[in-house]
C-alpha cells in the first residue's frame, strides 16, 4: 500500500515527501544565512519577471499590482532589516516568495509562473555582479587619481629603480607610481570585458529546458539593462564562466596591490627609510613602544592569499558539475561575496592611503647614488663615441671595482682616474654620471625622463576624463 505523505515543515516542494527533513540536513542545504545578501537583486529579477507575465497575458494587472506594493514592502522589510529570515524556508527567493505571497495573496503564488530557482539565482548573480563591478571600476578610478596626483609632485623626484632588489638605474617615483596606474588600467579593462559576458539574462530558461509558457525573454533583459539572454537554457542555468572570470581579474588586482603593499613595507623599513605611512593606516606594538608598523599593507599582501583561495574554489566547485544546475552551485556565493568585498576595500584603502604618504626625497636621492646607478650611462656613453657595446660594459665594470675600493660614486672621481679605463671619456662625461644626467637621457615614451612622466601623466588624466 502506497505510504500517505505526512505533514513536513511545509516546504515549496514537500508535497511528495514522505518524512521531514533532518535539522542538520537543513541546515547544511540552506543559503539564507548568506544568500540574503542578493535580496534586492532577487526583488528586481522578479518584477521584470511579473511586468512581462502580465504584458503577455499570463498575468492580470491587479495580480501585477499587488506584487509590485508586496515586493516594495518587502524591500522596506530587507533594507530596513525587520525581514524574518528563515532557516526551513532554505534560500532567499523562498523566503521573499513565502513573504511576498502573505502580502499578495494568489498573486503571490502566481510570480513563479514560467520560472524556476535554477534561472532565478543564476539571474540575481549576475544581478549582483554587474553591480559590483561597477562600484570597483570606480573605484579603480579614484586610485587611479590619487596616484596621477602623488606622481604628478614627483614627477622629478629621483630614486633608485631596482632589478634583483639590486639597485640598478635611476628612475623618478613619479614613473615608478606611473606602473602601478598602467596595471589598474589594465584591470579595469579586464572588467569592463568580464561585464559585457556578466550582463546577459538567463531567465526564461526555467529548470533547464525553457519554458512552454508564451514568455519575451528580451523584454526581461531589456527591463533589466542586460545586453541580450544567454543563448541556450541548459548552459544560461549552469555557466557560471561569468563568476570565474571576475574572480581571476580580482586576483589579478590584488597581485598588483600585494605588489605593492611590499615595496611600500619594504620602503618604510629604517633600512630604506623612503616613505612614512600616515599613523592612519599603522598600528603601534603592545610590547615594543618605538614601533609604528605598516598594517594596512602587510593586510592587503595577507588577504590576497583568500582572494586566490576563492578563484581556485569556484574552478573546482564547476569542473565536475554535469549539466545543468546541481546544488553545488549554490557554493558560488561566498567565495564571490568575499572577493568582492576584499577587492573594494583594499582599493578604497590604497585610495586614501595615496593621500597619506609622505616621501624623503633625500633619502631616495641618497640611496640611488650609492648603487652605482649610472654606470648603464657611462657604458652607453662609450657606445656613442664609438666602442662596442661588450667592450663598454667591460671598462664600465673596471671602472665601477675601482670607485668601490676608493667608497665613491663613478660621478666622485676625477678625470683623469676616468679615462684610465676608456680614453674616450671627456669632460662631458659629468653631465652623464648625474642622476639627472641619466634620467633626462629617457624621455622617450614609456620612459622615466620627467618630462616624458609628465606627459604619461598628462595621457592618463585624459583616458579618465
Ligand atoms: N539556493 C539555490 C542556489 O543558490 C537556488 C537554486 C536552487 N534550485 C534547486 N533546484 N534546488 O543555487
Amino acid at each position: 500500500m502506497q505510504e500517505k505523505p505526512v505533514a513536513t515543515t511545509g516546504e515549496a516542494w514537500s508535497g511528495r515527501f514522505n518524512e521531514p527533513v533532518d535539522e542538520l540536513v537543513k541546515r547544511f542545504t540552506a543559503s539564507v544565512t548568506f544568500d540574503r545578501r542578493l535580496a534586492l537583486f532577487d526583488i528586481q529579477g522578479s518584477l521584470a519577471h511579473a511586468q512581462m507575465l502580465s504584458e503577455v497575458g499570463l498575468l492580470s494587472a491587479s495580480d501585477l499590482d499587488s506584487i509590485r506594493l508586496g515586493m516594495e514592502r518587502i524591500r522596506d522589510e530587507v533594507v530596513s532589516g525587520a525581514f524574518n529570515w528563515s532557516v526551513d524556508l532554505e534560500d532567499v527567493h523562498m523566503n521573499i516568495e513565502r513573504r511576498l505571497t502573505e502580502f499578495a495573496g494568489d498573486a503571490g503564488k502566481r510570480l513563479h509562473t514560467a520560472r524556476s530557482r535554477n534561472d532565478q539565482v543564476a539571474t540575481d548573480v549576475r544581478l549582483f555582479l554587474r553591480d559590483a563591478i561597477d562600484r570597483i571600476l570606480q573605484q579603480i578610478r579614484q586610485f587611479q587619481r590619487a596616484l596621477l596626483n602623488l606622481a604628478e609632485t614627483h614627477a622629478a623626484t629621483v630614486m633608485p629603480g631596482f632589478t634583483h632588489l639590486q639597485v640598478a638605474q635611476p628612475v623618478t617615483f613619479g614613473h615608478h607610481l606611473m606602473a602601478y596606474y598602467e596595471m589598474l588600467q589594465r584591470d579595469a579593462a579586464r572588467l569592463s570585458d568580464c561585464r559585457r559576458r556578466v550582463n546577459r539574462l538567463p531567465l526564461g530558461s526555467a529548470a533547464l529546458a525553457g519554458t512552454s509558457y508564451p514568455i519575451r525573454r528580451e523584454r526581461v533583459a531589456e527591463l533589466l539593462g542586460f545586453d541580450g539572454v544567454c543563448e541556450n537554457s541548459l548552459d544560461a542555468v549552469s555557466d557560471r564562466d561569468f563568476a570565474l572570470e571576475f574572480s581571476a581579474a580580482g586576483a589579478l588586482i590584488m597581485t598588483h596591490l600585494s605588489r605593492f603593499s611590499e615595496e611600500l613595507i619594504l620602503w618604510m623599513s629604517p633600512r630604506y627609510g623612503f616613505i612614512v605611512l600616515a599613523d592612519r593606516f599603522c598600528t603601534g606594538s603592545s610590547i615594543m613602544p618605538q614601533k609604528k608598523n605598516p598594517d594596512v599593507p602587510e593586510l592587503v599582501r595577507g588577504k590576497t592569499g583568500r582572494v586566490f583561495g576563492h578563484l581556485m574554489g569556484l574552478f573546482t566547485l564547476m569542473k565536475g558539475q554535469p549539466l545543468a544546475y546541481n546544488k553545488d552551485n549554490q557554493e558560488d556565493k561566498e567565495p564571490l561575496f568575499d572577493t568582492v568585498d576584499t577587492v573594494l576595500d583594499c582599493l578604497t584603502l590604497y585610495t586614501d592611503m595615496m593621500g597619506g604618504l609622505t616621501v624623503n626625497a633625500e633619502k631616495m636621492r641618497a640611496a640611488a647614488r650609492e648603487g652605482f646607478a649610472t654606470a648603464t650611462d657611462l657604458a652607453d656613453y662609450l657606445v656613442k663615441k664609438g666602442l662596442p657595446f661588450r667592450d663598454a660594459h667591460e671598462a664600465v665594470a673596471r671602472a665601477v671595482r675601482h670607485a668601490e675600493s676608493r667608497g665613491c660614486d663613478l660621478s666622485d672621481l676625477p678625470l683623469a682616474e676616468l679615462q684610465a679605463f676608456s680614453a674616450l671619456i671627456e669632460a662631458d662625461i659629468f653631465a652623464v654620471l648625474t642622476l639627472e644626467g641619466s634620467l633626462n637621457s629617457r624621455a622617450h615614451i614609456g620612459g622615466t625622463a620627467p618630462e616624458a612622466v609628465r606627459a604619461a601623466i598628462q595621457r592618463a588624466r585624459a583616458a579618465l576624463s
